[in-house]
């Protein structure tokens, strides 16, 4: 089923949590809301479900308008990061409860409530835990026992609040695989609300930035990363190093290294920032009159294939508030061996590439 939401607006008080959102999710789609902590993605996870109303604008669900729609009625399941499961059932009964709980008329038979909870336990993989209470199971497990009693009422709409977001790194890796393969068979129309752009990236056909209660970028995972819409979009999607340059007739220069940025060609001397993530600077050792920004190597941290450096910029250059500021920088550790530096050496690093955005572009 798809999703349209128009101009969504929403305030607590003088406080805006959603500013004129509006977002379309095809049927069959895994959309991925990503930002900040407070950005509004919960809230605006709430107004589609039907748990909170959206002071303007509309949500419809397959063209339908839903405002006068019950959450009950919505055929909507959720997910949330702390959903607890009812901890005197059993995993079974936890599964079946949606099924228990239908109008009589429309109630399937215990024969039929048996069959479908066992199919969805071997869905999420777990129908040897039918028998055991929430509190003899994973973290991970009791969120693909969650996932699956979600599912037990076959929800034309599935909103995960992240789900994975209380466990471990290496379960949480696992589990958004896990989440992409059982997608890729069910194809129900899916929003997962995440504040880990990583998991974003892995898990979402499309990608939603949200920043303040607004929408900054639709794309797909591919398409935020190669063209963010905004300096918030690229700093939030990974670490990134900032400069303050000027750009004039399509190129920028920053702390006297020159950069090609073809796409501001009409701006003359105008105001640039230059955001340059830590694998786009090439380190060398100094040598007198090397072009580039020269610093000393104040941390060199190599674990496995990658150093990772962090660099004082030796001379702080008026032009440049950002300067003085630690640059971060990284090369493969092979690379790094090579170079034979100690902390405390002054190097030279140069952009490779930068996003450049033109200063009046600061979002309003
Ligand atoms: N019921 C509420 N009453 C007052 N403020 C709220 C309420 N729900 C959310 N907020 C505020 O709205 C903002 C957005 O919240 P939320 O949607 O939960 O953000 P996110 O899920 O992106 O972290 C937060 O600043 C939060 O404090
Ligand atoms: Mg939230």
């Amino acid at each position: 089923m798809s999703i349209e939401i128009r101009n969504a607006s929403k305030r607590f008080g003088d406080f805006h949590a959603l500013r004129d959102v509006s977002l379309d999710v095809d049927s069959g789609e895994l959309v991925a809301l990503l930002g900040p902590s407070g950005c509004g993605k919960t809230t605006l996870l709430r107004i589609i479900a039907g748990l909170e109303t959206a002071d303007t604008g509309s949500i419809l669900f397959a063209g339908e308008d839903t405002t006068d729609v019950h959450v009950r009625d919505r055929q909507v399941g959720f997910v949330f990061q702390h959903y607890a499961l009812f901890r005197h059932m059993t995993v079974f009964e936890n599964v079946a409860f949606g099924l228990r709980v239908k109008p009589r008329g429309l109630r399937p038979s215990e024969t039929q409530i048996k069959a479908k909870v066992h199919d969805l336990l071997k869905l999420v993989q777990l129908d040897w835990l039918a028998d055991r209470y929430p509190a003899q199971l994973s973290g991970g497990q009791r969120q693909r026992i969650a996932l699956a009693r979600a599912l037990a009422v076959e929800p034309k709409v599935l909103l995960l609040d992240e789900p994975f977001g209380a466990l471990d790194a290496k379960v949480r890796k696992e589990l958004r695989r896990w989440l992409r393969r059982l997608h890729d068979e069910l194809h129900v129309t899916s929003i997962f609300v995440t504040h880990d752009q990583e998991e974003a990236l892995e898990v979402a056909d499309r990608v939603v930035l949200m920043n303040s209660g607004r929408v900054e970028q639709v794309g797909s995972p591919q398409d935020v990363w190669d063209h963010p819409a905004s300096p918030f979009v690229y700093g939030f999607l990974g670490d990134v190093n900032l400069f303050h340059g000027r750009a004039h007739e399509g190129e920028v220069h920053v702390e006297g290294i020159r950069i090609d940025s073809p796409e501001h060609r009409e701006l003359r001397n105008g105001k640039a920032l230059a955001y340059v993530r830590p694998h786009d600077l090439d380190i060398e050792r100094y040598s007198p009159g090397a072009s580039g920004i020269v610093a000393t190597l104040s941390r060199a941290i190599v674990v496995g294939p990658i150093a990772r450096l962090e660099l004082e910029p030796v001379e702080s250059n008026p032009d440049n508030p950002g300067s003085g500021t630690i640059i971060e920088a990284q090369l493969p550790a092979q690379q790094f061996r090579d170079l034979a530096l100690a902390e405390g050496d002054t190097v030279v690093a140069r952009p490779r590439k930068a996003r450049v955005f033109v200063e009046d572009w600061v979002s309003p």
